[in-house]
């Protein structure tokens, strides 16, 4: 009898739970405790919380936060990538600078005003590091040196130091190039075929050639470029940069080498000429899930979204995964990280303010799904 009871209790308990996750309900803002998106958010020491364009690692039970420090009139990194810890996800403790910007060597590749953004660290258990690999543009040279840059810790609140930055996979094509994508590449003359802006309207005959690789070609010898990126841990252990390549119109999904801290030299191109930037990618149900954002510098545009079976593609692009009032603007926010919680995902985003940087405030939304498919909304929840 007590054996039936319980039975009932658990199967009612079941069907509920099913039911709920069918209808998307299961996770909200309130269950884990997240802040009302764009609500200025502090820390332990009542300090606003500055990691922007950041990620989140887990590790042994803690929470890391990791990114960029923004000051109050400027973008330039005169900080570096900072750290915070939680054990909820709500409250976080400042860990100090993981990695700091170079304020002696004149030299370095990440002295005082450069520009880092969108840092991701992961855990290496082989060599037992913490690697970090950031978005790097050397200092006075604006967006034009389009570099990704990579770091080492033995702890995961740092000091992280800093290796080397560069472009990616030098005198390397994709590794699904076939003879024919090699003889298209041939035909192509990226020296004669300049546009004013890679944003324009521009001819179909430029945008084949973009499609074929005309960017990809031209930067062939000295690496390709890498701007908005992120990392993916896959199932297998393989590890995965992938990063805004070709003037920002393709992204590039690169395997990173066994101590994750360089390529290996394989690499597939993703969306050629769709102006994809601000990539988080996620895994459900055995798919792969990418939000992307459109190319509007700091100001809000509609999220994007990809899936596809296997991470090199081929990818295919779904509706607008946001829902209801500002879905055309990401509701003013451009994502950065997802974030597995449990089965659950939160997508991470970041709502700018060029008119403060260090005032960027943060949205958080928990990722509901309709038959399989991801999609976000912006309740504010009391
Ligand atoms: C959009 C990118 O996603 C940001 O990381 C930053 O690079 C801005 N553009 C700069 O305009």
């Amino acid at each position: 009898m007590i054996k039936s009871k319980s039975f009932l209790f658990v199967a009612a308990f079941a069907v509920v739970f099913a039911a709920a996750t069918v209808a998307g309900l299961y996770l909200d803002r309130k269950t884990l405790e997240l802040p009302e998106p764009g609500e200025e958010w502090f820390d332990t020491d009542g300090r606003r919380i500055n990691a922007h364009g950041g990620c989140i690692l887990e590790h042994d039970g803690t929470y890391y936060w990791f990114g960029e420090h923004k000051s109050d009139t400027t973008h330039l990194a005169m900080v570096g990538v900072t750290v915070y810890s939680s054990k909820d996800l709500n409250r976080w403790k400042y860990e100090g600078v993981a990695l700091s910007v170079d304020d002696a060597d004149s030299d370095s590749d990440i002295r005082k005003g450069c520009i880092m953004e969108r840092p991701k660290v992961i855990y290496n258990r082989n060599t037992g590091k913490f690697v970090m690999w950031f978005h790097l543009e050397l200092k006075g040279e604006g967006y034009l040196s389009a570099r990704s840059g990579v770091a080492v810790s033995d702890n995961v609140t740092g000091p992280y130091r800093f290796l080397r930055s560069g472009r990616i996979n030098p005198g390397i094509l994709p590794a699904d190039f076939t003879e024919k994508d090699k003889a298209l590449l041939d035909t192509l003359d990226p020296e004669n075929f300049i546009v004013e802006s890679v944003h324009d309207d521009n001819t179909p005959q430029w945008r084949e050639a973009v499609a074929s690789g005309l960017y990809l070609k031209r930067d062939l010898a000295g690496g390709q470029m890498a701007r908005d990126m992120t990392l993916m841990v896959d199932e297998d252990g393989t590890v995965w940069h992938i990063y805004s390549s070709e003037e920002n119109l393709t992204l590039h999904i690169a395997e990173l080498s066994d101590d994750y801290t360089s390529h290996t030299g394989r690499y597939w191109r993703m969306m050629p000429g769709g102006l994809n930037e601000a990539p988080a990618v996620f895994r459900h149900n055995g798919k792969y899930w990418m939000i992307t954002s459109g190319c509007t510098g700091w100001a809000p545009n509609a999220a994007r979204l990809f899936s596809a079976d296997s991470i090199t593609g081929p990818w295919r692009q779904h509706p607008n995964p946001c829902r209801g009032k500002g879905a055309d603007v990401t509701f003013g926010g451009q994502g950065t990280f997802v974030l597995p919680v449990g089965r659950q995902f939160v997508f991470m985003a970041d709502i700018w303010r060029p008119e403060c940087h260090s005032d960027g405030r943060y949205m958080w939304l928990p990722i509901s799904f309709d038959d399989g498919t991801p999609y976000l909304e912006h309740h504010i929840i009391h």
